[in-house]
């Protein structure tokens, strides 16, 4: 099988390059490269296409010859989406109908990677499941849903060949150090602040990159058309003892820690029942222990890869998120 993967110089889209190609896959990578991609993810090698998944014309040079496209493209990240919410609708609901109108005139299979926040809020309790009515909270949430609701529309009405998959939220080597993890991890080996949004009570379903892959690929080769999958670690914690963990794990002084304002709209609790994912035979393997000791060490090792980048486009990011909110803000 020869797959496109778009999304492919991203965080979860570059571990799933390099899964496939250890399996001896043919792959093909079509990235915007927006701040997130980064070439410097992928191996050297692998055939590129720069170019937009909301762009037909770049879509259709990608995906020339192959079986299958695995979408992991689109704006990830919820603070962004509260800051400006119009690239979110662009990328995540438009490039996914893009890629639809693509495959009903090609036929190839596409695997949509959605995510877990599609369900909303689950403080009073429960797993979700795959049947479960859609409630999203944020701009990306929403427009993550909108994307996805166009794939049973697209089966029962054309009979295209497409999956979903809603992962939980997903950590490990190479992510971008926006996202709660990283920004920790990084921030901490600076002996930098770290902001802590509201209470720290919120859950999360965290879910190593490596097993996240292992669903998509499953689901890739053996989900059954129109079908939903989540995938999830199963391994939930309060956001305030993953911050706890990260400073034993870095050494760094716990001074650091600073209770910034909370993110408006903030999920409380994620939670995804993967029993049908497990049915296909999925099970994941790393620990939230295991997974979060091996991202320390990669973050700790590889400053290199991560240094230019909170140098740049991010410092003005960083500014506007977290400049006001910091220095408003009281150690923990
Ligand atoms: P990421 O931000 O690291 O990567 C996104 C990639 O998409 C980047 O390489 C970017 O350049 C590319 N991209 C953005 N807009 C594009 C466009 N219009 N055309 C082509 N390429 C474009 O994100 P990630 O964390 O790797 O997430 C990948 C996918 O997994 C996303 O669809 C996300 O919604 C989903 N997901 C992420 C998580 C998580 O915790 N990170 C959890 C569940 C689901
Ligand atoms: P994040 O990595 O942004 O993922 P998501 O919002 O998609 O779940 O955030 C994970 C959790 O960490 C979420 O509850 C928000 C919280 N958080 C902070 O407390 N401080 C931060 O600086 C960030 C980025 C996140």
């Amino acid at each position: 099988m020869r797959i496109l993967v778009a999304g492919g110089a991203g965080f979860i889209g570059s571990h799933f390059v390099k899964r496939l190609l250890r399996g001896g896959g043919d792959v093909v990578v079509l990235d915007k490269l927006t701040y997130s991609g980064n070439r410097a993810n992928l191996p050297d090698g692998v055939e590129f296409h720069h170019g937009d998944i909301a762009e037909a014309a770049d879509v259709a040079r990608a995906a020339e010859r192959c079986d299958a496209i695995v979408n992991f493209a689109a704006e990830t990240h919820v603070d962004r989406s509260v800051l400006s919410a119009e690239e979110f609708g662009r990328t995540n609901f438009h490039g996914t109908q893009t890629l639809l109108e693509h495959i009903r005139e090609s036929g190839q299979r596409l695997v949509q990677v959605s995510t877990d926040e599609v369900y909303g809020d689950l403080e009073a309790g429960g797993s979700s499941r795959e049947t479960d009515p859609l409630d999203p909270s944020s701009p990306y949430s929403a427009a993550k849903a909108a994307g996805e609701l166009l794939i049973p529309a697209y089966v029962r009405t054309y009979g295209v060949d497409a999956c979903i998959t809603r992962g939980s939220n997903t950590y490990g080597p190479n992510q971008y150090p926006e996202k709660f993890i990283p920004l920790f991890v990084t921030n901490l080996f600076d002996g930098e602040p770290v902001p802590l949004y509201g209470d720290g009570k919120q859950v999360r379903d965290w879910l190593y990159v490596e097993d996240h892959c292992a669903g998509v690929e499953l689901v890739l080769r053996r989900g059954r058309t129109g079908e939903i999958y989540n995938i999830g670690g199963g391994d939930e914690h309060y956001n305030i003892d993953v911050a706890e963990l990260l400073f034993e794990q870095t050494g760094a002084d716990r001074s650091l820690l600073r209770r910034v304002d909370d993110r408006p709209g903030h999920d409380r609790r994620y939670s995804v029942d993967t029993s049908k994912l497990r049915s296909l035979g999925w099970a994941p393997d790393i620990t939230f222990d295991v997974g979060l000791r091996t991202t320390v060490e990669w973050y700790r090792e590889n400053r290199a890869w991560w240094e230019p980048i909170k140098s740049g486009e991010f410092r003005e990011y960083y500014e506007r998120q977290y400049g006001e909110r910091l220095s408003t803000s009281s150690p923990a």
